[in-house]
C-alpha cells in the first residue's frame, strides 16, 4: 500500500501536538545494541510507535518500538528505539515512514545504525564501518508508486547517499577517540534468513563490504527528501561461510552489546559534532 502526503502529514501533526514547540535536527534510528542511547536523552518524550497514526509496530526481538524525543550531546534528536524491517512483513516503503513524518517536523540530519556480517576479510567482528555507499539489488524500493513531489522528485540521485561531509566528520571523530573504524560498502538482504555462502561470495564480488537487513529503506527515502546522512555499522559476525561455523541471532546480539560502549562513543561524538 501507498502512503499519501496527507498520511505523513496527520503523523506529523499527531506528534507535534505531543512535543510543546520542540523541533528536532537529528534523528537518530538505533540499530541492535543500541537502543539503550535512548534512555541517556535529556528532558525526554517518549512516544510509542503504535500510539501513532499510521505507524507500524516494530516486533523485532529487543526492539522496544517508541520515539524517544528530546536533548542528546546538545543536540535536538529524535531517536528511533527500535526500527521497522521487511522481513517483519513490512514493505520497504512502511519499514522508511517515520524518515518521512520526521523531516515534516524539521530533521535534516539522520543518524542511522545497524548490526552486520563481515564480507570484506579484512575486518573482524566487533569492528566499526562508516557507510560510503550502499547496494540494493532485491525486491522493489521505497519510492515505488506514485512520486510524493512534495518530498523529492521522481527520479532521485544517489551519487552521494552517505553525506561527505559527515563521513569526514566521522573519521575524525574516530581518530580522536583512538578508534578502528573501517569504511565500506553495505549491501542489502532482506533476510530474516541468514545469507548462504555462496550469496557472500556474490555479494564480495559485487563490491560488498558487509550484508544487513536494514538501513538502506530508510536511507534511500532519506536521501529522496534531502537529509544529510551517517551510516555507522557494527560488524557483528563475519559474514556466512567466512568462518566455519553457523551463524545464530545470539551471536550478532551478544558481539553488539559488548561493542555497544564504543559504538556509542563514536555516535555520540558525531553527533556532537554534526
Ligand atoms: N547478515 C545479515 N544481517 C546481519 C548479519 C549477517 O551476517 N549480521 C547481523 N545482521
Amino acid at each position: 500500500m501507498n502512503f499519501t502526503f496527507s498520511d505523513y502529514q496527520e503523523s506529523a501533526d499527531f506528534l507535534r501536538g505531543r512535543l510543546n514547540g520542540f523541533v528536532p535536527e537529528v534523528l537518530l534510528i538505533l540499530g541492535s545494541g543500541l537502543g539503550f542511547l535512548g534512555d541517556k536523552v535529556d528532558s525526554p518524550v517518549f512516544v510509542d510507535y503504535g500510539a501513532i497514526p499510521h505507524f507500524r509496530p516494530s516486533t523485532a526481538p529487543d526492539h522496544k518500538g517508541r520515539f524517544v524525543f528530546g536533548t542528546l550531546r546538545g543536540r535536538r534528536v529524535a531517536v528511533m528505539q527500535g526500527r521497522m524491517h521487511c522481513y517483519e512483513g513490512y514493505s520497504m516503503e512502511d519499514a522508511a515512514y517515520a524518515v518521512r513524518v520526521l523531516r515534516l517536523l524539521g530533521a535534516g540530519k539522520l543518524i542511522v545504525t545497524n548490526a552486520a556480517g563481515a564480507v570484506n576479510t579484512d575486518f573482524s567482528a566487533g569492528e566499526l564501518m562508516l557507510i560510503t555507499d550502499h547496494i540494493k539489488l532485491f525486491d522493489f524500493g521505497p519510492l515505488r508508486g506514485a512520486n510524493l513531489p512534495e518530498f523529492g522528485v521522481r527520479f532521485p540521485d544517489m551519487t552521494a547517499v552517505y553525506t561527505p561531509r559527515l563521513q569526514q566528520l566521522a573519521r575524525s571523530v574516530a581518530k580522536a577517540q583512538n578508534l578502528t573504524l573501517r569504511e565500506g560498502v553495505y549491501m542489502y538482504f532482506p533476510g530474516p534468513q541468514f545469507e548462504t555462502p555462496a550469496e557472500i561470495r556474490a555479494a564480495r564480488v559485487l563490491g560488498a563490504d558487509a550484508v544487513g537487513m536494514s538501513t538502506v529503506p530508510e536511507a534511500i527515502v532519506a536521501a529522496h527528501c534531502g537529509y544529510e546522512i551517517l551510516g555507522v555499522t557494527l560488524c557483528s559476525n563475519m559474514a556466512a561461510g567466512v568462518l566455519s561455523q553457523p551463524l545464530s541471532g545470539e551471536e550478532v546480539n551478544a558481539m553488539a552489546e559488548a561493542s555497544a560502549p564504543r559504538f556509542s562513543a563514536l555516535i555520540l561524538g558525531c553527533l556532537e559534532a554534526m
